[in-house]
Formats: C-alpha cells, sequence, structure tokens
C-alpha cells in the first residue's frame, strides 16, 4: 500500500481497531513523523487524527459530493462558527453516507458532509448574515450569554454620554403573559427586552429652529438596542426588533415611571425547527439608492 497516492484525495479508512475515519487525506512521510511523532512508519492524517500505515485495514477512495449542504440555502455557514462545526463533527463526522439530519444546536439540517471548515464570522458576515427571527424555541437564553447582550447595550455612544438607556427583561411567565396583550409581534420570544430612555436622564436640545424640543433619546435606545442584537448575533442567538406595540399600552401593562420612553422591543432566543428570514430580508435596494456625493 503506497500512501503517497492518497495525498489529498477524500478517504476513508478502516482501522485495526475498526474505528472508521473519512475525509481528506494528508499524507504523513515517514521523515516527518520521525522527527516530531517519534515513528518508523509513514501515514494519513485526518484533520488532525494521524493513522499510522501499521493500523490501516482498509482505504478507499470517496467521491466527495459537495461540501456542506443546509436545508434552507440562506442559512449556510449563518452559524457556523467553530463550536457548531466541532458540535457536528462529532455528532457526523465527515461521512459522506450521512444525509439530512437536523443538527439540534442550530436548527439546520444537514446533509452530506465531507467537508467542513469553521470560520470566525468577521463583523461584516455577521451584519450580512443577521436577519429577523420569527420562529423561536421556548429554550431559554442563558444567563451569561444575557450578560454580555445587556453588556454590549450598556457600553455604547450616547449624546454627551448621558447613558440614558434602561433595558427592562420580559423572560417571567407573568412578563411574557403580559407581552401577548401589548404587542402581536411577541412571536413566542423566551425573552425580550424592553429598551427604554429615561426621559429625566436624556440630553435635550435647548432649543433652535431646527432642533427644538429635541431630544437624543431614541438615538441613544436605538444604538444600545442595535449593539446588543448584533451581540447576540455573535452569540448564536436570534432576535427580533419590534417597533409594533403601542407605548403608553406598555407603559400601563408593566407599570412603568412617567418619564420611561420605550422605544422599541429586542426578541431574543434560539430558531426552531421552522426559522428562516422572510422575503423581505433578501430584498435590498441598490447602494446608490443610498449613497450621495455632497
Ligand atoms: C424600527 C424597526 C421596527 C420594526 N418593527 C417590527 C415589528 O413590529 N414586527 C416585526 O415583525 N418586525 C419588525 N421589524 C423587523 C423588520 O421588518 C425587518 O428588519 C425588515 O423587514 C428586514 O428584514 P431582516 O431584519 O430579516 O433583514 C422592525 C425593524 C425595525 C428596524
Amino acid at each position: 500500500m503506497n500512501l503517497t497516492e492518497y495525498d489529498g484525495k477524500y478517504v476513508r479508512i478502516r482501522d485495526t481497531h475498526g474505528n472508521v475515519y473519512s475525509g481528506r487525506a494528508r499524507y504523513g512521510g515517514v521523515d516527518l513523523l520521525e522527527c516530531e511523532w517519534g515513528m518508523d512508519e509513514d501515514g494519513i492524517f485526518i484533520e488532525d487524527i494521524l493513522i499510522c500505515y501499521s493500523q490501516i485495514e482498509s482505504i478507499e477512495v470517496i467521491v466527495p459530493h459537495g461540501t456542506v449542504e443546509l436545508q434552507t440555502e440562506h442559512i449556510v455557514l449563518r452559524r457556523y462558527r467553530p463550536d457548531d462545526a466541532e458540535q457536528l463533527y462529532q455528532q457526523f463526522g465527515t461521512d459522506p453516507e450521512m444525509y439530512t439530519h437536523r443538527t439540534g444546536a442550530k436548527s439546520s439540517y444537514v446533509s452530506k458532509i465531507i467537508e467542513m471548515e469553521a470560520f470566525d464570522m468577521g463583523f461584516f458576515e455577521l451584519a450580512k448574515n443577521r436577519y429577523s427571527e420569527r420562529f423561536f424555541d421556548p429554550k431559554p437564553v442563558e444567563q451569561e450569554k444575557l450578560d454580555k447582550i445587556l453588556e454590549a447595550g450598556r457600553i455604547v455612544p450616547t449624546a454627551c454620554n448621558y447613558q440614558p438607556q434602561k433595558f427592562y427583561l420580559i423572560r417571567s411567565k407573568e412578563g411574557l403573559e403580559k407581552l401577548k396583550t401589548v404587542t402581536h409581534f411577541h412571536y413566542n420570544v423566551p425573552l425580550m427586552i424592553l429598551v427604554c430612555y429615561d426621559a429625566r436622564e436624556v440630553w435635550t436640545n435647548p432649543g433652535d429652529q431646527y432642533y427644538r424640543n429635541y431630544n437624543s433619546g431614541e438615538q441613544d435606545a436605538s444604538i444600545a438596542a442595535t449593539t446588543m442584537m448584533y451581540e447576540a448575533e455573535e452569540l448564536g442567538v436570534h432576535t427580533i426588533w419590534i417597533r409594533g406595540f403601542d407605548s403608553k399600552t406598555v407603559v400601563d401593562t408593566y407599570g412603568l415611571p412617567d418619564h420611561m420612553i420605550p422605544v422599541m422591543m429586542l426578541g431574543l432566543g434560539y430558531p426552531n425547527e421552522k426559522a428562516k428570514a422572510n422575503a423581505w430580508h433578501y430584498k435590498r435596494r441598490p447602494i446608490e439608492d443610498f449613497v450621495f456625493e455632497l
């Protein structure tokens, strides 16, 4: 058996212990293995697993069908971070015989895993991949993640650094039941953050002909909400931005003080099996509609 001929090919290896490995083979020459592993034989790496020549029971070249297929093309690689890849590997390996499994982790359906590369999304990918989630699983958002999300909302810029943003957590049974009475857009979220600003703390323009009575509360609260939204995305928590509610009803229902001005609600949670972006998400106007030279 000449192992060099398998270098770079997709193979399935059965070892002498009955383990089966599949994936792209990387030939490990005896020279390399001798100095790094103290071995006197060559072998094949699949990922970072080394199968030595003497341990190979059988090796066959397999035909790759593709890379990773997820049921919804728009979810492809969405949640595809090192953690997820690790979990997928553990669950499915890289065997091409695998098809149509629910990953469980992120409600994606994976078929024919042949090769996966985990990568960290940069902010641009994160921003591009975010969509408004409207199908939530009851699973609660972990406190650790929520703390991070809230922290992201704390450290944002605000006008004159007055920091008037307030976050009300709606996640108790009672709070969530009330939510259904104040907005149609509750989507059965396990956690809603009602983002407000405090009218006593907000920066207010002393008044000129353009900005009379203007205060920065909506902007301050929105930047906090936006930052929390992307932090959630980063942590694999899906979100929905909700403004479809009557502010007075919200204030009355939850007994908020009069100086608390609701700006929006951020729904957070994990997607259920129906999760997907809706058609609006894919309708984006061209850049010329947004950018102008002055
Ligand atoms: C200010 C604002 C208010 C919104 N209010 C609601 C809402 O009340 N209900 C809802 O289902 N989605 C709401 N959305 C979500 C938008 O419909 C959604 O962002 C838009 O259609 C683009 O889709 P995408 O977020 O999936 O890319 C709101 C978004 C923003 C920014």
